[in-house]
């Protein structure tokens, strides 16, 4: 597939390219992604731009993972990063944390699930998001965009390491399932 990109009131989600790699490797030394994604860690250069420089062109020509730079409306530098899956559908997502708080993850979410679930990707009926449990900033932008959570009968999530942990899940179908507030309630409380 040829890279598409989408548009937001705040936003421009195009290709990431190798001039992306300097901030990437900065956003990337996060403790929080340690923790949260399957990102390398530590985090260097060279895996920005082996990332920006061939994993992304290579994902996007297959169609293995579509993935996206987040940037202010008038492009300009990357503020994060979102993708989808080709395997179920996944949707994941990171900000630099100098971006975060002012629901421009949320934003972006909602723009590529409706691309998605419009018929970007031929066939896609629903999205499936999951995060390590307690990533609650995560969660939080899965209900904005729209993600019931749901209680699979193994919900867990890889590690880069190989191994898994005890993961939160939700899935995205359209139009939005009417009792996304509701399953939250349990992990998330009633507030908004
Ligand atoms: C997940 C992440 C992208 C969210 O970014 P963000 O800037 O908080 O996203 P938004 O501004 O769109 O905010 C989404 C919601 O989270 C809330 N929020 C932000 N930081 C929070 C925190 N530390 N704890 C709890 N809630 C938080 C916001 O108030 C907002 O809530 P609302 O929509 O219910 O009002 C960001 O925290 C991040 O990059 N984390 C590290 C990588 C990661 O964990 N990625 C997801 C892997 S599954």
């Amino acid at each position: 597939m040829r890279p598409v990109t989408l548009r937001t009131a705040r936003l421009t989600l195009d290709e990431p390219r190798l001039a992306d790699a300097e901030l990437v490797t900065e956003y990337c030394q996060d403790p929080l992604f340690e923790r949260y994604l399957t990102t390398p860690w530590p985090y260097t250069r060279a895996d920005a731009d082996a990332f920006l420089g061939s994993y992304v062109p290579e994902s996007w020509a297959s169609g293995r993972e579509l993935t996206w730079a987040i940037r202010g409306a008038d492009g300009g530098p990357v503020m994060g990063m979102i993708s989808v899956r080709e395997a179920q559908h996944e949707l994941g997502f990171w900000l630099g944390a100098a971006h975060r708080g002012s629901g421009l993850m949320s934003e972006a979410a909602t723009a590529v699930t409706e691309w998605v679930l419009a018929g970007g990707i031929r066939g896609a009926t629903s999205l499936m998001w999951r995060a390590v449990e307690g990533n609650t900033a995560s969660a939080r932008v899965a209900r904005a965009a729209g993600f019931r959570r749901i209680e699979p009968a193994a919900p867990t999530v890889p590690t880069r390491d190989g191994g898994t942990l005890p993961a939160w899940h939700a899935v995205r179908t359209e139009p939005v399932d009417p009792r996304v507030d509701e399953s939250w309630r349990p992990i998330l409380g009633g507030d908004r």
